[in-house]
């Protein structure tokens, strides 16, 4: 059976559910997403996404597509209606349809809001029990990482180098200086128990698993220090691991070659890991 899908105000099968080829998302890329996860059929940190999502749109200058309730309602309809327990709820706005410019078309012209869902395991991934081998790469990408903007082909480029390479993931570097992951932010334990990820700015994406594994850390009497730090420091930790809403924390056991610790998923990244967890399950909604 096929997905129900949500498109611009109606509840679709998937295959009857269509997009105009002038929608500025396909043509410019101009457009805002977010993908939360789900648990037992419930929304982690689903205002987190929203909030997220709010400051997204207002830096590209977007309005909403409609009220957080009405959101909120969009997802959990989806979820019930497609009797997703585990994967995740995607959500894509664009500046919608119009004649190709450069310039935004006028503000009335309504946006394009698409949801749908995705069955995916989330808890239990083989890359997570066995920890993710990831390569360094130059970050080409544009500037405003911290906008979730549906422009993600450097990314999909990086992942692809990453497999042709052999490895699992890629992470972004900017001067020596480790940005994030390809679609995850990256963190180190150093061999002094200081949990490292680098601060928020225009460089990374404001992750909310980021702001939830900083949390679990702190809860478990970790320092944390936000700063950058170089490929040689994350090369020399004891652990490493990245966040995202779909791999929560994933160990990372080699970095360009270069194992880590002694290349098995860390004890504390687990420690982690299995706090986020029960706090996700907790708070879903
Ligand atoms: N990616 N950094 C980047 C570049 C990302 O694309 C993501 C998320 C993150 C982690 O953010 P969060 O913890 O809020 O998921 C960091 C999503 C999962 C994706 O594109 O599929």
């Amino acid at each position: 059976m096929s997905r129900v899908v949500y498109v611009n105000g109606e509840y679709l099968a998937e295959e009857d559910a269509k997009v105009s080829v002038f929608d500025r998302g396909f043509l410019f890329a101009d457009g805002i997403y977010e993908v939360t996860t789900v648990f037992d059929g419930k929304l982690v940190d689903f205002n987190s996404h929203i909030i997220r999502l709010k400051r997204s749109l207002d830096e590209i200058d977007m309005k909403p597509a409609c009220s957080n309730e009405e959101l909120l309602n969009i997802h959990r309809q989806l979820v019930n209606k497609n009797n997703l327990d585990e994967g995740f709820v995607y959500l894509q706005v664009t500046r919608g349809v119009a004649d190709r410019d450069f310039l935004y078309p006028d503000d009335k012209t309504p946006t394009t809001l698409v949801v749908f869902t995705q069955k995916k395991a989330i808890i239990k991934q083989p890359l997570i029990e066995r920890g993710a081998k990831i390569i360094t790469v130059e970050d080409l990408r544009w500037g405003r990482r911290d906008v979730k903007t549906i422009q993600l082909l450097f990314s999909s480029m990086a992942k692809m180098q990453a497999k042709s390479e052999g490895v699992d993931d890629a992470w972004f570097v900017s001067d020596g200086m480790i940005n994030e992951g390809t679609s995850n932010n990256a963190f180190i334990l150093t061999q002094d128990n200081v949990i490292v990820t680098r601060h928020l700015s225009n460089e990374i994406l404001h992750g909310i698993t980021r702001v939830a594994v900083l949390k679990c850390a702190k809860a478990l009497n970790l320092t944390v220090e936000e700063r950058p730090f170089t490929i040689e420091e994350a090369q020399k930790a004891k652990e490493a691991f990245v966040s995202s809403s779909t791999l929560c924390i994933c160990p990372v056991i080699e970095i360009d070659g270069v194992t880590i610790g002694d290349g098995k998923p860390g004890a504390v990244s687990q420690q982690i890991r299995e706090a986020y967890l029960i706090e996700a399950h907790k708070s879903a909604v």
